[in-house]
């Protein structure tokens, strides 16, 4: 009987995407080790790499990050440490060995000024300290180790296991008749079940660079909130407000939708519309937070 490869995921224990990578692994035959707080210091980088090396993965999936996109405006460095020296370490550490790294990235490296979708040939330009230390993680590692990973840039996750947007609006429709919503920003909802298959296949593959990995299709965070009310079958309305009436901190795209078309090049796999992983997620999976 041959053995299982196997996989450590960062994040894997508690993160909104790890959770959903530890089960796509599971399903796909694979042993996979989910890492939290409490199993390893990431920011140690020799504590880390001899973490890594005990548990001996042919995959290593990193779903760490700084990802509060507000508060890292004044937690630079606490970011940088994440969203830059984490997959820098992780860099050195699979450089020249049998690894194979996924590491994830994010939209918010793109500006917004497109109208059309971002290909991974088109040049970031963060417009945040958040998309400013992801894309300085991105560059690193895939400068470090560019033979043993491959960067995924994915969007606006929402899934099982953790707090994410659509839960937060059913939770606040379940308890209101009206909401407010942004409706001047446009982005790639994604599935984390959906993403979580990509990369697992993108890690089998040990496909190298850049990837964009999203469902298809793109929306307005009102227009997801709108859908989600409605196959939630919940009677509220969702009133889309500009950016300017909903001030926040952070600077965010106005546009940022990604095309996968080197993802399905690679991998064959074409993603799915966001609403028919939307309902997916509803249906099955989603129980409204409360708060
Ligand atoms: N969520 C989105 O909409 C979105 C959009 C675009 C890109 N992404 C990217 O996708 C990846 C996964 O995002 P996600 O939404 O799954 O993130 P998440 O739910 O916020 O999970 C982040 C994980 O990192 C862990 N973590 C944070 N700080 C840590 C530290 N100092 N030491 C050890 N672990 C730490 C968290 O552990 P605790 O639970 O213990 O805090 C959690 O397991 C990230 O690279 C993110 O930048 C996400």
């Amino acid at each position: 009987m041959t053995a299982r490869p196997r996989a450590v995921v960062l994040g894997g224990r508690t993160g909104l995407l790890g959770q959903s990578l530890v089960l796509a692994l599971r399903n796909g035959g694979w042993d996979a080790v989910p890492v939290g707080r409490d199993d390893v210091d990431v920011l140690d980088a020799e504590r880390l790499a001899d973490f890594i090396d005990k548990a001996s993965p042919q995959a290593v999936f990193n779903t760490v990050a700084w990802t509060q996109v507000d508060l890292a405006e004044e937690h630079e460095q606490e970011a940088a440490q994440l969203n830059r020296a984490l997959p820098a370490s992780l860099g050195r550490i699979v450089r020249g060995t049998g690894m194979h790294l996924v590491h994830l990235s994010t939209d918010f490296v793109f500006n917004g000024r497109k109208t059309t979708p971002y290909s991974t040939d088109d040049t970031p330009d963060p417009a945040s300290v958040y998309g400013a230390t992801k894309l300085a993680g991105e560059t690193a590692l895939l400068s470090i180790a560019p033979d043993n990973c491959c960067v995924v840039r994915t969007a606006w996750l929402f899934g099982p296991g953790r707090r994410n947007f659509v839960q937060t609006i059913l939770g606040l429709c379940a308890a209101k008749d009206d909401i407010q919503v942004v409706h001047d920003q446009t982005g790639s909802p994604t599935y984390t079940v959906d993403l979580a298959a990509g990369c697992v296949r993108l890690a089998e593959l040990r496909a190298t660079g850049l990837f964009h990995v999203v469902n298809a299709g793109q929306a307005s965070w009102c227009e997801l909130a709108s859908e989600a009310v409605h196959l939630a079958g919940l009677h509220c309305k969702v009133h889309a407000i500009t950016s300017k009436d909903w001030p926040q901190k952070a600077a965010r795209p106005a546009y940022s939708v990604l095309d996968t078309s080197r993802f399905t090049e690679v991998t064959g796999i074409v993603p799915r519309p966001w609403p028919q992983a939307l309902r997916d997620y509803i249906y099955k999976d989603c129980i409204p937070s409360g708060n």
